[in-house]
């Protein structure tokens, strides 16, 4: 498939995710594997007032291309100045967000409240089109609930508008996170469009990536939750599309040394106490399936600093050694 020029061979890309999807995990995932990533989502009001934090996001290091910079907001003035200015920050993509389903967002009539104003998500998606020379794909979801699943109709308009390619969470917005992603739409939108459909929403394993594929057609697979503290699902479901083996995860100390240097890459760009609170996640993810973890888990989601956090885990890593044999 391809968006732009582009060119991905059934793709496995990272979802964007607020306090996640942060530089230095973009850059991580990229590196094991992940084929594209995309930012945190950017309020188009907040970068035209140039917030500080909202140009942080829009920052891109120079290693993690090709990478999409998500906008999200419902005036046309904003969200236009605000790709225009991604623009300048030279991702590959401008990614709209109309899934968004958080009230703060959505009731606002942002995000996926866009879904019960499908004229206006429109002529907002064609002016971005229009103001920007990268391609623009879009981010949503089936409908605002049940009985408005806009999703097939609304999918062949964006086209028309010039949508590069389409992301699909198979869920409604009233569902938020709950219930199961109805995969089956992700099926009949690939089927009515000729632009590229990426499919999102409960892929946990690898065998999970190469079921989605199968059962919908879809073009990418894109990966949230699942890759949260668990970076290696992309290599691991790469390996899994070649040869059907899932090799699993590397050892426990590999994981530990990713983390850390994430860590420290993110305490290098934002305040540390934010860092290792939001890095809680990640380590929270890394840190079980193993008898007796949880009170090493306890202690080390308890750490504000990167320090607190890297005694903690070297006393565990020590503490699992084999001990050894004398004489
Ligand atoms: C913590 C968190 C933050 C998220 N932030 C965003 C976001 O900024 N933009 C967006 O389009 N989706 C966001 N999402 C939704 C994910 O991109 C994805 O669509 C959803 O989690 C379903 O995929 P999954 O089942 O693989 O997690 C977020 C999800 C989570 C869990």
């Amino acid at each position: 498939m391809r968006i732009g020029e582009l060119r991905f061979e059934r793709g496995i890309f990272l979802a964007p995710m607020e306090d996640v999807s942060d530089r230095p995990f973009r850059r991580v995932c990229r590196r094991l594997g992940a084929d594209m990533v995309t930012t945190e989502f950017v309020s188009s009001e907040a970068l035209i007032r140039k917030v500080a934090r909202s140009h942080g996001k829009i920052r891109l290091a120079d290693d993690e291309h090709p990478v999409g910079i998500q906008l999200y907001g419902n005036r046309e003035e904003a969200l236009v100045e605000a790709a225009r200015v991604s623009e300048r920050a030279g991702p590959d993509v401008i990614d709209i967000n109309f899934g968004c389903p958080v009230k703060k967002v959505a009731c606002k009539g942002a995000g996926s409240g866009l879904l019960r104003e499908p004229e206006l998500l429109l002529r907002l998606t064609e002016a971005v089109v229009r103001a920007v020379s990268l391609p623009v794909t879009v981010k949503t979801r089936l409908g605002w609930d049940d009985s408005s699943i806009v999703i097939v109709d609304l999918a062949k308009r964006l086209e028309d508008v010039g949508v590069a390619a389409l992301t699909l969470h198979a869920r409604t917005r009233k569902q938020m996170f709950k219930g199961e992603a109805a995969w089956e739409w992700i099926g009949r939108v690939k089927q009515a469009v000729s632009i590229p459909v990426i499919g999102n929403g409960d892929v946990r394993t690898p065998a999970d990536v190469a079921r989605m594929f199968e059962t919908t057609g879809c073009d990418a697979v894109m990966i949230g939750r699942a890759a949260i503290g668990n970076p290696w699902i992309f290599p691991r479901a790469k390996a899994y599309l070649r040869t059907g083996i899932d090799p699993g995860p590397p050892e426990r100390a590999e994981q530990v040394a990713v983390f850390m240097e994430q860590l420290r890459e993110a305490v290098r760009e934002k305040e540390e106490r934010k860092a290792v609170l939001e890095m809680r996640k990640h380590l929270s993810a890394i840190l079980r399936g193993e008898p007796n973890i949880s009170e090493v888990r306890a202690e080390a989601l308890q750490q504000t600093s990167v320090e607190g956090v890297r005694d903690v885990l070297a006393r565990y890593l020590a503490g699992r050694e084999p001990v050894g044999v004398c004489g």
